[in-house]
């Protein structure tokens, strides 16, 4: 039997990092929500106990590396499943992007095998399994608009932000989460007001949502790779409202409340930077 799941990809509207903790990772505060830019994910049970995975992307290993190999094997392993499953993968989402294409990838298998074996594990359980094999694959999991703490697991589930479209611009570089946390220098780093964003939010408040949105990741990615500034620079010339680069990046969001705007910025920022999307946000949970 065949399944199909859809794994969205995500953005971010707020990234603050507290501090730096004994483990190695960093506490964080981080307000995102999902796209409707997604991979879709196929599973496949076996009756063997075997796991294999194959993506259309010849940046994405086909092993046990690939993160939603581990999230099956961490299934398998902690609910004693021996029947085994094959994946496979049309990737759709930018990979090394900071949209968390392979989290939404593993947390798609989860949610996916949760259906297709029918174990009826609560999302907050699978949620608990998803950080075990990333930081961000709890928020993926829940698929929604949520406030992430602790070192992302910790997830706080929030309404649809008060956004409907937005630009995703990213330059022809691929960047590693560990490489710029490792990099970050938490003396003098501007934090953004999640507080302020929750708020928005909470009221529906576009204007103000852009007026706060922010990342304390962008200066350690934009000192490497100087295109992100420029991204960004452009999107705001061009006049999208909030600007701010998701994840550790390198893909820069612009926020804006029409359609045309949106594609008139893509249009504007084609032929500058490498691959460029104009998308939906979605934000609730039903779309996985
Ligand atoms: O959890 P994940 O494997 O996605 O994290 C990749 C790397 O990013 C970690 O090894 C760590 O260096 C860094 N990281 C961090 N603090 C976080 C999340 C990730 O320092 N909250």
């Amino acid at each position: 039997m065949m399944f199909f799941e859809n794994a969205p990809a995500k953005i971010t509207l707020s990234l603050d990092v507290l501090g730096k903790r004994e483990d190695g990772y960093h506490d964080v505060e981080m307000v995102m929500t999902t796209v409707d830019l997604s991979d879709r994910v196929a599973l496949t049970s076996l009756e063997v106990d075997h796991i294999a995975v194959s993506a259309d992307n010849q940046y994405v290993p086909n092993d046990e590396r690939n993160l939603a190999f581990k999230a099956a094997h961490a299934l398998k392993n902690k609910y004693h499943i021996t029947q085994g499953v094959r994946i496979d993968i049309e990737k759709n989402i930018p990979v090394s992007a900071g949209l968390g294409g392979g989290s939404s990838d593993a947390a798609a298998v989860l949610r996916g095998l949760n259906k297709l074996w029918g174990l009826d594990i609560p999302l907050s359980e699978l949620a608990d399994l998803g950080a075990s094999i990333g930081s961000d694959v709890p928020f993926c999991v829940y698929g929604s608009t949520a406030l992430a703490k602790g070192r992302g697991e910790i997830i706080q589930e929030l309404p649809p932000p008060p956004i409907t479209w937005a630009i995703l611009a990213k330059p022809n570089i691929g960047v590693s989460t560990r490489v710029i946390f490792n990099r970050l220098t938490l003396e003098n780093i501007t934090h953004p007001n999640t507080t302020k964003i929750l708020n928005a939010i909470k009221k529906q408040e576009f204007n103000e949502l852009c007026n706060h949105v922010g990342n304390v990741l962008e200066t350690v990615t934009t000192s490497l790779y100087p295109n992100v500034q420029r991204i960004k620079e452009k999107m705001i010339l061009a006049g999208a409202k909030g600007v701010l680069m998701s994840g550790s990046g390198p893909t820069v969001v612009g926020l804006v409340e029409h359609q045309h705007k949106a594609v008139r910025i893509y249009n504007g920022l084609r032929g500058f930077c490498d691959e460029v999307y104009v998308v939906r946000v979605i934000g609730h949970s039903n779309t996985c």
